[in-house]
């Protein structure tokens, strides 16, 4: 016949055994907890919670989240399905430093990691009125990188200033390929400032150009 103390004993062991278990799961294969228990955000909370991060903590993205991140990438619209964007993973310090300096922007020299987006124009359209989309291509897939890693609970921010030409000779990039933007990547180490965006009526119209639009 068990006591109560049996089973409260019972009961402890259960619990101590249980947490062992837990801790060897996520010792040997690397579990990250928040992994474990992250919720993915509904698309409009995505939307809404992008924001331009410039500071970050020093972990490196996991490659699986990586993975996922180009996939959306990946899977992006192109000028005639031409998919020609390419991506640069960036690890290394001293190139990241190299690329810091290459944008003049210092904060990206304690970034931990980065990721260059480029495309060669030949792998792009025109359209009739000469427009060249290579830059849209590109800008697509890079957005999509921007929205999946916010949608993992990671940081980015869109860099478009930055000599071209200094970039591609630390990277190895062909002289024909476009380096279109970078962003940094990883866990942010703040909340940044919502940035103010415009009333809808200052930036959609209704049927003509100018003519305010009521929703
Ligand atoms: C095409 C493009 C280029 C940008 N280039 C830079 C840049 O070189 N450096 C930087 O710190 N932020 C850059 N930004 C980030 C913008 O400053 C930022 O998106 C804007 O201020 C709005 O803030 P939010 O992204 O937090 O909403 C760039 C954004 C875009 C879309």
């Amino acid at each position: 016949m068990k006591t109560p103390t049996d089973i409260r004993w019972a009961v402890i062991y259960f619990h101590f055994f249980l947490s062992i278990f837990f801790y060897l799961l996520i010792y040997i294969f690397k579990f990250k907890l928040t992994e474990l228990l992250s919720i993915y955000m509904d698309f409009t909370d995505v939307i809404k919670n992008r924001r331009s991060h410039r500071k970050f903590k020093e972990d490196i993205v996991e490659d699986e989240i990586l993975e996922r991140i180009i996939e959306a990438a990946r899977l992006a619209p192109t000028w005639s399905n031409k998919q020609g964007a390419r991506y640069i993973i960036v690890k290394n310090k001293t190139i990241i430093k190299e690329i810091a300096d290459a944008g003049n922007q210092k904060w990206i020299e304690n970034v931990p990691m980065l990721i260059v987006v480029c495309i060669a124009p030949n792998r792009s359209g025109k359209n009739v009125n000469g427009l060249e989309y290579f830059t849209v291509d590109a800008a697509i897939c890079m957005e999509h990188i921007v929205l999946a890693a916010t949608n993992e609970g990671l940081g980015t921010c869109w860099v478009g200033l930055f000599n071209e030409d200094k970039i591609k000779v630390v990277l190895s990039i062909p002289e024909k390929v476009r380096v279109i933007a970078l962003t940094p990547i990883g866990y942010s180490s703040y909340t940044p400032r919502e940035q103010i965006r415009k009333p809808i009526e200052q930036i959609c119209f209704s049927e003509t150009y100018g003519t305010i639009i009521k929703f």
